[in-house]
């Protein structure tokens, strides 16, 4: 039984059209220097033509798997984190797998909303852990602009589309996830949900019932997120035996600037130690962190042999941190 799962490649796949905060101007009451303020976010990415939940997710895993040097047959499963698939069946790990060939993998979706990425970290490394599987293509990925409401401006300027991806393959070496903190309070999914579209409220053939559109107490989610990510990453290190001074790079959710300055207030660490990259993707839900890792990696802030602290939190609620050590065994 292998002990580790080194996270061996990445990649990311976001669609080809930006969307400003002066394009979203023109739609809803808002501006850019609004947005800007108040979550640091200046564009997005918004899915067009033939893009779709799995061909954003396939093109993350396609690049993950060119750089970790494996081919479709070496593929053990395939787990998708996402609340917003292609169709509500088959799950869209099924489409990933077979966009990409992966004809041997199993495939199945995981739905964590924004702590997708780091839920699906620790069951794939579970999984790998313990002997189920030697290699997983772990996809992340969201399609916000589907569920926003485009005539609600207290959410439509937060959210945009991407996916990232990795492969974990299994070592004795200690790399990947060194250790994890998953949590959830489904009494408070209130806060941050999708009424209908589901079996306790089927969507109605109605284009002005605006319960298929996510919603969102806005200042509540705010608090509870920097208080959750807190936390989780300080048990999450704890778990680990480390501290944050062992920490090289943090790479958090990103929906808010305010919400990653108001963590690093508390931590006690600089703003620099954290990897921002919201202010041209906005909040992709389960993709921000693969999407973060990967632009981190290709811009040298994050290097072989780094320990990074991933920390997220998001609808459910669910959270969720991890402390990971980056790059290939030796
Ligand atoms: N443009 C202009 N004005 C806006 C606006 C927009 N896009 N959205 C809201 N406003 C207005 C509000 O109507 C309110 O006006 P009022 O004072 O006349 O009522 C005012 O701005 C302030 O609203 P408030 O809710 O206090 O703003 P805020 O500073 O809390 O920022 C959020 C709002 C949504 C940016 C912030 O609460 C937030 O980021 N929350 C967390 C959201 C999140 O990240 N969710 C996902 C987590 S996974």
């Amino acid at each position: 039984m292998s002990v580790y799962a080194a996270i061996t490649g990445w990649g990311m796949g976001v669609p080809v059209k930006i969307v400003t905060n002066d394009d979203i101007a023109k739609i809803v009451d808002t501006s850019d220097e609004w947005i800007q303020t108040r979550t640091g976010i200046r564009e997005r990415r918004i899915i067009s033509g033939s893009e779709s939940t799995s061909t954003l997710a396939s093109a993350a895993g396609r690049d993950a798997m060119q750089m970790a040097g494996v081919t479709p047959a070496d593929i053990d499963m395939v787990i998708v984190a996402t609340f917003t698939p292609d169709r509500p069946l088959p799950a869209t790990a099924c489409q990933v797998q077979a966009a990409l060939g992966l004809n041997r993998a199993a495939a199945f979706d995981i739905a964590a909303a924004c702590s997708g990425f780091v839920y699906g970290l620790t069951v794939a490394t579970s999984l790998i852990q313990t002997g189920m599987a030697k290699r997983i293509l772990l996809c992340a990925v969201d399609v916000l602009s589907h569920v926003v409401n485009w005539q609600d401006r207290n959410t439509c300027v937060l959210f945009g589309d991407g996916a990232g991806a990795v492969v974990l393959e299994a070592t004795d070496q200690p790399y990947g996830l060194l250790s994890a903190v998953l949590g959830a309070d489904g009494r408070r999914e209130d806060l941050l949900m999708i009424e209908a579209g589901g079996t306790c409220m089927p969507l109605r053939d109605d284009p002005h019932d605006t319960r298929r559109y996510l919603t969102m107490n806005g200042r509540e989610v705010f608090k509870l997120a920097v208080r959750g990510m807190e936390e989780s990453s300080l048990s999450a290190l704890a778990k680990a035996n480390m501290t944050l001074d062992q920490i090289d790079l943090v790479v958090p959710h990103q929906a808010n600037r305010r919400i990653i300055e108001a963590i690093a207030e508390r931590l006690n660490l600089p703003i620099e130690r954290f990897f921002i990259n919201l202010d041209r993707y906005g909040n992709t839900s389960a993709g921000t962190i693969p999407i973060a890792l990967t632009e981190a990696a290709a811009s040298g802030a994050l290097k072989q042999d780094d320990y990074v602290l991933l920390t997220a939190f998001g609808g459910g609620l669910t959270w969720g941190s991890a402390v990971i050590r980056w790059g290939k065994p030796s």
